[in-house]
């Protein structure tokens, strides 16, 4: 029986030598160990022995057992670590390896222009002020000093909500709505949409963008509009641009003018961009009316103030040259792409 032990024990040494696997180590368990297996069958044979002989036998086979059975131990522990290490190599991940470019936006060129203006008006002092889109008759129109039955409103039709509320037809709207809630000092931008019921071409669309300006406080005069209009204008396009304000008419100021800058393309010579003018006109402006003051509260007698009023769209158009209004609302990325 001794004999046989041995031969168990080797034979186990040897089998285990050729164990590669997991699934391998447990047929050979199974084969050695197991309930039928090779050692197990010889101690069930251990009632046949002698008294003397027992306990000697039954030692040593246990001895076996345990032998075996840390070498498999030992084997399943470095089994698992041989899996984990190649585990490991198959999932390494290069770090150096070039990332997959993800594409991100870019800003439409209104908000890039804008966003100019703004920092050029906050430069100076400005706040940004907002009103709604959706406005009554009364601030777009009534408190600018455009009664109903005013000329104007012709040149500035667009979409009734119904007979006291509209689409608002320019950012003014939002100087009555400042004055109302705020005593001066006053000096704010005011960017937003505008809509007018105008048919869509090269120069026109009905939905487009305005920036408005208010300055309100005591002793405003004419001088301070047109020193920050023309700061504004060579911060803009340039420290060598000229400004000529022109007198003009607008109902919610007094006196009222058209402001031109000497042409950014041929510094004033005459050239396609200027249609040979050397100017072009920018934006409007005036001393804000008294009687618009007066409504929102405010005494002419202590206060004035000048307000002008900018559009985005043909700033940006003459800004990158571009020629048609369409091209802002297309979402054309080949347009898009190029600012
Ligand atoms: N709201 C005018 C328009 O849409 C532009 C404008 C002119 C605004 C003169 C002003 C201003 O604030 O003083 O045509």
């Amino acid at each position: 029986m001794k004999q046989q032990l041995n031969e168990i024990k080797q034979a186990a040494v040897a089998a285990l030598g050729n164990v590669s696997s997991k699934a391998e180590l447990e047929s050979f368990r199974i084969e050695f160990l197991g309930k039928k297996g090779r050692l197990t069958e010889i101690l069930r044979g251990m009632g046949k022995l002698s008294a003397e002989e027992r306990p000697v036998i039954g030692q040593m086979a246990n001895d076996i057992r345990s032998f075996i059975e840390s070498e498999i131990e030992a084997l399943s522990s470095r089994l698992d670590m041989q899996l984990l290490e190649k585990k490991i190599a198959e999932e390494k991940i290069d770090v150096t390896m070039p990332g997959k470019r993800q594409p991100i936006g870019k800003k439409h060129p209104l908000t890039k222009v804008l966003d100019e203006l703004k920092d050029i008006f906050i430069g100076m002092g400005f706040e940004i002020a907002e009103g709604p889109e959706v406005e009554l008759d009364y601030y777009n129109f009534e408190a600018l000093n455009i009664p109903k039955g005013h000329p104007a409103r012709d040149t500035q039709d667009t979409f009734y909500i119904n007979e006291n509320v509209l689409l608002r037809t320019q950012t003014s709207p939002v100087q009555i709505r400042v004055m109302e809630r705020q005593k001066p000092p006053i000096k704010i931008i005011a960017p937003g949409r505008v809509y007018r019921s105008d048919a869509v071409d090269a120069t026109h669309s009905p939905l487009f963008h305005q920036i408005e300006g208010l300055v309100v406080d005591k002793g405003i005069t004419m001088s301070d509009l047109k020193g920050t209009l023309d700061a504004f204008c060579k911060k803009l396009y340039g420290d060598k641009t000229k400004t000529r304000f022109r007198p003009h008419h607008f109902p919610f100021t007094e006196p009222s003018c058209e402001l031109d800058i000497s042409c950014p393309a041929c510094n004033g010579k005459g050239c396609r961009v200027c249609k040979n003018e050397g100017w072009i006109e920018i934006l409007g402006a005036g001393m804000v009316h008294p009687r618009v003051l007066q409504i929102c509260n405010i005494d002419p007698q202590i206060y004035s103030g000048f307000a002008f009023g900018i559009g985005l769209e043909r700033t940006t158009m003459r800004r990158y040259e571009i020629d048609d209004i369409r091209l802002f609302y297309e979402n054309d990325l080949r347009f898009l792409l190029q600012f």
